[in-house]
């Protein structure tokens, strides 16, 4: 597993944002909400829709593309067989630190 890494300032995301970093290869969605700040890999397991451009409600995102609604913080579509990768996030002295994890998304239908 990789180390975090500083992705942000935990200011420039207020609650009800989200925010596409580049890391370790991947683009990763960083979501701010009432409950913290949430990590997805930010392709949408169906057709690979840009999930941080979706509509953000509580702690779920919907992709902006086909509607999907995920869990963020399990990364859990309503059919358990898909799901999209989350990572670990936490904050530090006013910085928002990320680490990728290994996890992939999986489950998208063509
Ligand atoms: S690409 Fe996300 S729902 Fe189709």
């Amino acid at each position: 597993m990789g180390e975090f890494r500083d992705v942000a300032a935990i200011d420039d995301i207020p609650v009800g944002t989200g925010r596409a970093v580049e890391i370790n290869g991947r683009t990763v969605a960083l979501f701010h909400t009432e409950s913290g700040f949430f990590a997805i890999d930010n392709s949408c397991p169906h057709r690979g829709g840009p999930l941080v451009d979706g509509d953000l409600s509580c702690d779920e995102i919907v992709c902006p593309w086909h509607f999907w609604v995920f869990d963020l913080k399990t990364g859990r579509h309503a059919d358990p067989r898909i799901r999209v990768a989350t990572h670990e996030v936490k904050q530090e002295r006013g910085r928002i630190l990320l680490r990728v994890s290994e996890d992939v998304s999986g489950g998208g239908i063509v």
